[in-house]
């Protein structure tokens, strides 16, 4: 033995390079590509195989549970979802797997980091009415701040998916109906996420969900079938998804949802040849929580070990909580049902994304204190801003908005006092202590004002003892604040409503306000289009807040007061009522454009999208445009003047949608959205807006195998309520 020894130390001071070699993959000077290659080849069947399973951490916040479990977990596990906010916890886990596994590969963390982690902000649906993606950004940068001091490296958003049936819960979790302007979003918050280094201690990755068309779900349910043709695969659902993977999303989860037959987690149409072939995604898929063993539900499978290769074999890399790919796997391998080649590309993809972290450089979390890492003030800004820019002016009948100097105001309303319902569904570890409710913002608005609040009556439910000091509340006030809404789990996953309108007894609650005769600003809170029509003649104006997180009193205040000039827009139709869904601006023509409708129901809906008042007024001066005679390389120059017309400053975001009349190939939407701008005007100023279009990407459709054609003929550029004709040689 010792001669043995004595040898190896005469070969290490006679070659001294050995000593220093290091394996390629922990050398930080090489590329990625190269130490991927490195490690992947010294990895077992039973390692590889590990790198592609999630597991979880702890489920609640009891410390000596998630000791237990630390120990629990394999050192070689290639991820956790991680429930804890501590990072000395994390750290505990990461040793195990630096020091404990052969290769020293770091665990990746991730946590739903959907709106915020601690600081909470707006749910997405309302982020997407502030139509500012720089803001979402922002957000989604405080977000990654906040999580990654808390342990998490990977967020599992941002939720892309189009929905156009507000009765399905997760509408509050996406962007809205239009594929455009989520795509806008969706890079915004992968931008935000990942910033331009994701590894540099501040940022984490991002994950777009659900691929794909899970907003789909038949009749607003959750989790069932969608049938979705190729075409609108294709030109409503895939878009946002390519947009964040050209701003570098690492990773994509796939959905619950069976598309036209295929369930989406086994389908390899979409996970490989679209995502990963034809867009060139190098990241990785991971399943939806038990998305791969539901393949036996679905009916498509008959146990675990088919579902566990029905989705690898189709491109999913990772299994989310399945207990398929850590069970069966490496038999798979072994009996040639699924091929190493492809078990080395999922592997590789999961390495790729490990090392662009800078997780093997920086495996660890800096501890720091809890009030060095939650809640800092420049967050608390940034929610706020978002808030007020998330919110919606629906109505504001004389003028009631702003209000001056109210010398009584009455708050009522099951919202009236509530913070926990103002956090939305998804609130990471957002608690409702830190929720600036409607009468604490209203209180520090209007300090002299006497604010008296009466909740009146529950969310639901037929209890009508709250109704009469309700009532002597609002008789005895100058102004009403109506705060009627939803409670924060009637949205989210699994929280799918048959009717889009309030409870009967908010709804019995404004009649009887009403009868006081004071005018009323309705405030509604929720994570979706509220059907609306019976609230809105009992109300002078009218606020759609959605839930919009911590700051929402503080905002509200903020528009109610005039400091802050509403600018929000309807990111998602608000149909007249239930049975008008789906109702969404860009549908396709029909036969008879002016029969067909509903005969018991108006045609249209009560707020489109795009809606949104303001307190000032704007006016749009005529449309330019560079040239109406195109080819399919000009690039088309819009022009339009629009001013402030009012008497206050305000912003004002103006829409350029674009209309193909006919097409040979197949019919197009009655119009579509291309560009959006929102700009400051200051009261009778007047700011120009100017947009660029490329005709080959921007008057262009695709087909339904994705293909992208531009026919010649005319098209229409649509700015406000101008129309201007194009012809395209
Ligand atoms: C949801 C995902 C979520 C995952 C992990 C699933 O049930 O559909 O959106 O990211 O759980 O919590």
């Amino acid at each position: 033995m010792e001669k043995i020894l004595v040898i190896i130390l005469g070969l290490l001071l006679t070659f001294p390079s050995i000593a220093a070699r290091k394996p390629i993959y922990k050398d930080s000077s090489k590329s990625i590509e190269e130490r991927v290659e490195d490690l992947l080849s010294r990895m077992t069947l039973e390692e590889k195989v590990l790198q592609l399973n999630q597991y979880t951490l702890g489920r609640n916040d009891n410390a000596n549970n998630f000791e237990e479990q630390v120990h629990k977990l394999s050192p070689e596990i290639g991820s956790v979802i991680y429930f804890s906010d501590s990072p000395e916890l994390r750290n505990s886990l990461q040793k195990k797997a630096m020091e404990e596994s052969r290769l020293g590969i770091p665990v990746v963390f991730g946590f739903d980091v959907i709106h915020g982690y601690r600081t909470i902000l707006p749910v997405p649906i309302a982020q997407a009415c502030s139509f500012d993606p720089e803001l979402v950004e922002e957000g989604a940068s405080v977000a990654a701040m906040e999580a990654k001091k808390a342990g998490v490296d990977w967020t599992f958003s941002p939720m892309v998916d189009i929905a156009r049936d507000p009765r399905w819960g997760r509408v509050a979790e996406g962007y809205g109906e239009d594929p455009y302007l989520a795509s806008v979003m969706a890079a915004a918050a992968v931008r935000g996420y990942q910033g331009t280094d994701p590894s540099d201690g501040k940022h984490i990755a991002a994950c777009m969900k659900h691929f794909v068309a899970y907003g789909a779900s038949e009749a607003g349910r959750d989790y069932v079938y969608t049938e979705v043709s190729r075409q609108s695969l294709w030109d409503t659902y895939l878009p946002s998804f390519e947009a964040g993977v050209r701003a570098g999303a690492m990773t994509v989860m796939s959905s619950f949802n069976c598309i036209s037959g295929i369930p989406s987690s086994a389908d390899s149409y979409t996970l490989t040849e679209v995502l990963k072939n034809r867009w060139g995604f190098d990241g990785f898929i991971v399943s939806d929580w038990g998305s791969i063993q539901q393949l036996r539900s679905q009916g498509f499978v008959s146990d675990k070990k088919e579902a566990a290769m029905a989705s690898m074999n189709a491109g999913l890399d990772m299994d989310m909580m399945n207990e398929c790919y850590d069970a069966y796997l490496e038999d798979l391998v072994k009996e040639g049902k699924v091929s190493e080649a492809r078990l080395d590309d999922a592997v590789r993809r999961v390495l790729r994304m490990k090392f662009r972290l800078g997780l093997f450089e920086h495996p660890y979390v800096e501890p720091t204190k809890y009030m060095e890492r939650f809640l800092l003030p420049e967050y608390l800004e940034t929610a706020r801003r978002l808030a007020e820019e998330s919110m919606v002016l629906l109505k504001n009948d004389g003028g009631l908005l702003p209000l001056s100097k109210p010398s009584s105001i009455a708050v009522i309303g099951p919202m009236a006092e509530s913070r926990f319902h103002h956090l939305g569904s998804w609130q990471g570890k957002g608690t409702g202590e830190f929720v600036v409710n409607t009468v604490a913002g209203l209180k520090k608005r209007f300090p002299d004002a006497q604010i008296v609040s009466a909740q009146g009556c529950d969310f639901d439910g037929g209890d009508r003892s709250g109704f009469e000091a309700a009532v002597k509340a609002a008789s005895e006030a100058d102004v009403v604040f109506l705060c009627l809404g939803e409670k924060n789990n009637w949205s989210g996953e699994n929280a799918s409503r048959s009717t889009i309108a309030l409870p009967a007894i908010q709804q019995a609650l404004a009649e009887e306000i009403a009868k006081a005769g004071k005018p009323i600003v309705l405030v509604t809170t929720s994570g979706r289009p509220l059907d609306l029509h019976l609230l809105e003649p009992l109300a002078t104006a009218m606020i759609q807040e959605w839930q919009t997180g911590l700051e929402s009193g503080n905002a509200l205040a903020a528009l109610v007061s005039g400091d802050y000039n509403p600018s929000g827009r309807l990111a998602i139709t608000f149909p007249y009522s239930t049975g008008q869904i789906p109702i969404y601006y860009n549908h396709r023509q029909s036969a008879r454009t002016n029969q067909g409708f509903y005969q018991d129901i108006p045609s249209k809906p009560l707020y489109d999208f795009g809606y949104g008042l303001s307190y000032t007024t704007y006016s749009y001066g005529k449309v330019e445009v560079s040239d109406s005679l195109i080819t399919k390389d000009s690039k088309i120059r819009v022009r339009v003047p629009v001013t402030n017309s009012g008497s206050v400053d305000g912003t004002e975001t103006a829409m350029l949608f674009i209309r193909d009349p006919y097409c040979s190939v197949v019919t197009r939407p009655v119009k579509e959205l291309k560009r959006f701008s929102r700009h400051e005007i200051k009261a009778g100023e007047t700011y120009v807006f100017v947009f660029e279009l490329d005709p080959q990407t921007d008057l262009s459709f695709v087909d339904s195998e994705g293909r992208r054609f531009l026919e010649s003929g005319e098209y229409d550029i649509i700015v406000k309520d101008q129309i201007i004709r194009l012809t395209l040689k």
